[in-house]
């Protein structure tokens, strides 16, 4: 049984007062056990959510990784750094990465090997834009991406990884892929592992969806059968719909 999973992105949103704030707030949430939730702030609020949420079962999650252990890489923070901060999730490969930071297919999969490396969970995001999508051209697309930043996993890891379905023309548009259209992409997926690594790193793998998912379109989504997850962006920013997100059932 894969345990549904939860997370949000909050994004470049939260100052370090803010979070402490959200973070307060969310640490008095009342949540189902049954949900692995996960709060991924910017990186200068990753000590403080620790800290605060210490004695809750909200795990704590980066937004990005630096492949390497330490070094001369100015403004990055490394694997290893996460690790000792007792960090367990790491968002890898987001479109707002790809797009606006120029990370490559070949960047992320370094990262991803990296992250496992250090005992974290990467959640891995994949998705097709809507020109890919309309021109029929998105399956090609995420099977690109999942061969290319998977490359050289070990299997034994899938129970590790997450990957999570993003269609780029569904995040913070407001517009979700259907639920039906969001389980074919995910199975695809499910189905991808299983060629790639076989069928039990297929069974253990955990995928989610992403792009616009609301406390109101979460359960449907949440329904079906190869979507383990959602990783929410602007609905996660706010403590009562978290609540509602986790507690999707
Ligand atoms: P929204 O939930 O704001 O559409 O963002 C989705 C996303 O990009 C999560 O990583």
């Amino acid at each position: 049984m894969r345990k549904p999973i939860i997370a949000g992105n909050w994004k470049m949103n939260k100052s370090y007062s803010e979070a402490k704030v959200l973070l307060d707030e969310i640490k008095n949430l009342e949540l189902n056990d049954d949900v692995e939730a996960v709060v991924c702030p910017p990186h200068i609020n990753l000590a403080l959510a620790k800290e605060l949420l210490k004695g809750t079962n909200v795990k704590v999650g980066a937004q990005n990784s630096h492949d390497k252990d330490s070094g001369a890489y100015t403004g990055e923070v490394s694997p290893a750094f996460l690790e000792d901060l007792g960090v367990e999730y790491v968002i890898l490969g987001h479109s707002e990465r790809r797009e606006y930071f120029g990370e490559c297919d070949k960047f992320i999969n370094s990262k991803v090997k990296a992250v496992l490396g250090h005992n974290l969970s990467p959640i891995l995001c994949v998705g097709e834009t809507l020109e890919e999508r309309e021109a029929d051209k998105a399956k090609d697309k995420v099977k690109t991406q999942i061969e290319a930043d998977l490359e050289g996993v070990d299997a034994k890891e899938f129970d590790k990884v997450v990957i999570a379905y993003e269609p780029i023309w569904a995040i913070g548009t407001g517009k979700t892929a259907s639920a039906d259209d969001a389980e074919e992409m995910c199975a695809y997926i499910r189905e991808l592992i299983k060629e790639n690594f076989g069928e039990e790193a297929a069974e253990k793998v955990r995928i989610q969806y992403g792009g616009s998912v609301k406390p109101d379109n979460v359960s449907e989504i949440m329904s079906k059968e190869n979507i383990d997850g959602a990783l929410v962006g602007g609905a996660s920013l706010e403590a009562e719909s978290y609540q509602a997100l986790v507690n999707f059932k």
